[in-house]
């Protein structure tokens, strides 16, 4: 994993966005998050992340056969940031490929690569979320209720062919366009001419837009769904399990699924220190998990997102 070196706390958004933070503490666990300066993008970040993944494998970017990058906020509207990546890794001709999936943008790169792997065309891949998502905020008080959400940072894992029951033993992807509206940045995109004016800068919609409740409601249904449908497609319980590594969007959302699947201390939480990284924050977090001892050989652990799209997902892994 990687996170910028500069740390925003609550503090410093009051005089900003208008908040405390004794409001952002209780309604949703963030007590700091980690902002880029200057020119950084998620592919400079991805870029930091992907090295630490190469060498906790003993591997190098030439060893790699395929890059998924899995990012809401890439450097560029085009080409991907998985384009990038690659250059900077310094493996030009193999495949990358950008997955815009948000909140469960991870989930999905990782089904991704889990196919590839399983279909036998490669042998190893590099799955990376990261975001910049300080640059995209509103830090006015127009913004406060997504301002204070979200943080930057990288997190990557590498994949590779495998023998045996241990590995990735099913992925679980949903998706429900209807709901797109509820939590989405509406411009500059492809519907307008021009793409970017003056208007869309002053009204505001150059910024994300979330309906925080219906999105807050939606997911206390669809994580521990999604959960249990990956646990009973491998014959398994929320007893069987080691540990839920979801995805961080609120403190609030951890213990109510935790709560509602029986988990209790088996799912794991460092929103307080990174706020909501998106596509970034499970691999953070299972980064986390594994650096404090929390996952073991032989355990199942169980990745879970729900985000814009709104689009969710399950991956069971046995370690
Ligand atoms: O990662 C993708 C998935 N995202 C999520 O899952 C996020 C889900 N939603 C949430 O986590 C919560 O809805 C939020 C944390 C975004 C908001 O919490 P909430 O308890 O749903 O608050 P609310 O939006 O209903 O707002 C309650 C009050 C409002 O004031 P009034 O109308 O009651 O006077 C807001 O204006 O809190 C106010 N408020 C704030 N006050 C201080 C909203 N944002 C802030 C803020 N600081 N930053």
């Amino acid at each position: 994993m990687y996170v910028p070196p500069k740390i925003v706390t609550n503090k410093d958004l009051e005089p900003l966005v208008g908040t405390t933070d004794e409001w952002v503490r209780e309604r949703t666990g963030i007590e700091q998050r980690h902002w880029v300066e200057g020119e950084v993008g998620a592919s400079d970040l991805a870029y930091e992340a992907s090295q630490a993944a190469l060498d906790s494998a003993g591997l190098k970017a030439e060893d790699l056969d395929f890059i998924i990058f899995a990012t809401l906020s890439p450097d560029y509207p085009f080409p991907g940031s998985g384009c990038l990546l690659q250059a900077k890794l310094g493996v030009p001709g193999i495949p990358t490929l950008d997955v815009r999936n948000q909140c469960s943008g991870f989930v999905y790169a990782l089904a991704i690569a889990d196919q590839f792997i399983r279909a036998g065309t490669y042998d190893r891949i590099l799955v990376v979320g990261a975001e910049v998502q300080s640059t995209g905020l509103d830090l006015s008080p127009r913004g406060r209720n997504i301002a204070v959400l979200f943080g930057d940072g990288a997190g990557a894992v590498v994949l590779q062919a495998t023998e045996g029951d241990h590995g990735i033993l099913s992925t679980h992807l949903h998706a429900d366009g209807r709901y797109a509206k509820e939590l989405w940045l509406e411009d500059p995109g492809s519907r307008k001419r021009p793409r970017l004016t003056h208007e869309m800068i002053d009204s505001g919609s150059i910024y994300p837009k979330m309906n925080g409740r219906e999105v807050f409601r939606h997911a206390l249904i669809r994580f521990p769904e999604v959960i249990r449908e990956g646990l009973e497609a491998n014959g398994l319980t929320p007893d069987d399990v080691a540990l839920v590594i979801p995805h961080q969007a609120n403190q609030r959302i951890t213990d109510a699924v935790a709560e509602r699947l029986g988990l209790h201390d088996r799912v794991f939480s460092n929103i307080a220190k990174y706020g909501n990284t998106t596509g970034a924050s499970i691999p953070i977090a299972l980064h986390e998990a594994v650096q404090q001892g929390r996952i073991r050989e032989g355990d199942i652990v169980v990745l879970a997102a729900f985000g814009a799209g709104f689009a969710w997902a399950s991956a069971v892994i046995r370690w």
